[in-house]
């Protein structure tokens, strides 16, 4: 098993200054604000005001209907969301076709299931509301999973846009390859369509924005590095991108500035040339160059898609060094502290040279209770814009309030990192939360479904 590497005693640090002494001597000067309150501030964009600089990052709990409506634990999920003051919630991903999920109880948006979601919405801007007198500004990640689709029964139903031979053996979740399928041209132009119908159902279901996802292992990602795939979807910059302002022109054809639109983004992919995006153009190189993610998000925003979140190849680490492939390595060390610097170097490369775009970092969980200080810090630096927070959602779901108000995240009630909460999908096949600090509901499914499984594998 991959090894991560966790060298720093948060628990002993005393303060913000300390935190930036530290990470500073150890190579990774992270922008640090002992005042978080540039946090509060409001950004506008368009007619819309994002109430303050805290976004809840999409975190999926595996957990919607069969049929793909959200369920009782969605609901409560978004319902702990908006008692915690974030302004910005970025709902998780949610798939535009039957085929494209990456987990059998994926939701998906269509005409069945498009009352629920709104039904979902309209509680969660109710509570923002009795709360702070305000609602969020609420962003629906829309997704097809491409090569880490998977059928009813977990099994791997993997559809990518050209060969990969750095993860060509690694297309679910749990590790399995399945038989994979290269998408026709007619089959882009289908999933093309199918993300236009989902951005309109989503005007139905009262999102402000939704966002065209182009980051992580799925469809549009790969989309963007098919340096090597032949015809109008592939090979250069403008083929590579071709599908995604498709689906951007065409939302606007149906639906005009009846909804933003927005995406989240690998900034780099941490898989070398010519099979990743945003890399050196050396073949085997393992080494960033956001050159093109700047030419994109500059199209963007001249499309006025403002809003952009910047993530990396592997969600819950920021790749570094071996990068994504470590996570595909068995005995590899995997360095999440100097990936997180690096991601958020990369941000505030692409933020410099795009400075009319909006955009939200990727990482801050990692930081324990200094994440709010480097989410302050890098806004007020000019990084980025709006501070981007994953796992802290599921653990500490109103550390927003306790930033705006009191200048604090309890240590106490921040995630540990511990990566339980990916054992219960990975090795689980389960829904999933925070293991250790919502331990009612999910410390009973880990004991069953991962430490039992465990206990047996072992016998
Ligand atoms: C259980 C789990 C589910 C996730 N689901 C999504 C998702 O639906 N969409 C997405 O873009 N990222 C997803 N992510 C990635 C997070 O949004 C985030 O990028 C990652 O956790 C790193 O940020 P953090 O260090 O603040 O947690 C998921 C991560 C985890 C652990
Ligand atoms: S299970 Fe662990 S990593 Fe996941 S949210 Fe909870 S403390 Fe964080």
């Amino acid at each position: 098993m991959h090894k991560v590497s966790k060298p720093f005693a948060f628990s002993k640090m005393k303060d913000a200054e300390q935190f930036a002494r530290e990470m500073h001597a150890a190579g990774l000067p992270f922008p640090v604000s002992s005042d978080m309150s540039i946090l509060g501030e409001p950004v506008r964009l368009g007619a819309k005001t994002i109430p303050n600089r805290i976004c809840l990052q999409p975190l999926e709990g595996f957990d919607g209907t069969k049929e793909g409506a959200p369920s009782d634990l969605i609901f409560r999920r978004y319902d702990r969301y908006a008692r915690g003051g974030a302004g910005l919630i970025w709902y998780e991903s949610i798939t535009v076709a039957d085929d494209g999920r990456c987990n059998p109880l994926q939701m998906i948006i269509k005409k069945s299931t498009i009352k629920e979601i709104r039904r979902l919405v309209e509680e969660t801007d109710r509570t923002a509301y009795e709360a702070f007198g305000r609602k969020p500004y609420n962003v629906l990640q829309l997704t097809h999973s491409g090569r880490r689709s998977v059928d009813a029964n977990w099994k791997s139903t993997p559809l990518a846009v050209v060969a990969n031979p750095y993860i060509d053996h690694h297309n679910s979740i749990d590790g399995q390859s399945g038989k994979i399928t290269i998408a026709s041209d007619e089959k882009i132009e289908q999933i093309i369509r199918e993300f236009i119908e989902a951005a309109v159902l989503s005007v139905e279901a009262g999102f402000d924005s939704v966002d065209i996802k182009v980051c992580h292992e799925y469809i549009l990602r790969e989309l963007l590095a098919a340096f090597n795939r032949p015809g109008k979807f592939g090979g250069s910059f403008e083929n590579r991108t071709r599908a995604l302002f498709d689906i951007i022109d065409g939302v606007r054809a149906r639906v005009g500035d009846a909804i933003d639109i927005c995406v989240r983004l690998n900034a780099y992919d941490c898989i070398p040339y010519p099979h990743g995006w945003g890399m050196v153009k050396e073949e085997g190189v393992m080494a960033p160059d956001v050159s093109e993610p700047i030419r994109l998000c500059q199209m963007l925003v001249e499309r006025d898609v403002k809003l952009i979140n910047l993530s990396t190849m592997m969600p819950r680490y920021q790749p570094y060094g071996r990068g994504y492939l470590a996570e595909l390595e068995e005995d590899a060390e995997i360095q999440p502290y100097k990936g997180t610097y690096e991601l958020l170097k990369a941000t505030r490369q692409i933020k410099e040279a795009v400075p009319e775009g909006i955009f939200v970092c990727t990482g801050l969980t990692w930081l324990e209770q200094f994440g709010g200080n480097v989410g302050a810090g890098g806004v007020r630096d000019g990084w980025f814009d709006i501070a981007g927070f994953g796992r802290q959602a599921f653990a500490y779901p109103d550390f927003a309030r306790d930033i705006l108000i009191r200048n604090v995240m309890e240590r106490e009630k921040c995630c540990m990192t511990c990566d339980k909460c990916y054992d219960l999908i990975q090795k689980g096949h389960t829904v999933t939360g925070c293991v250790m600090r919502d331990q009612e509901v999910y410390l009973p499914l880990y004991r069953k479904h991962v430490q039992k499984r465990e206990v047996e594998a072992v016998r």
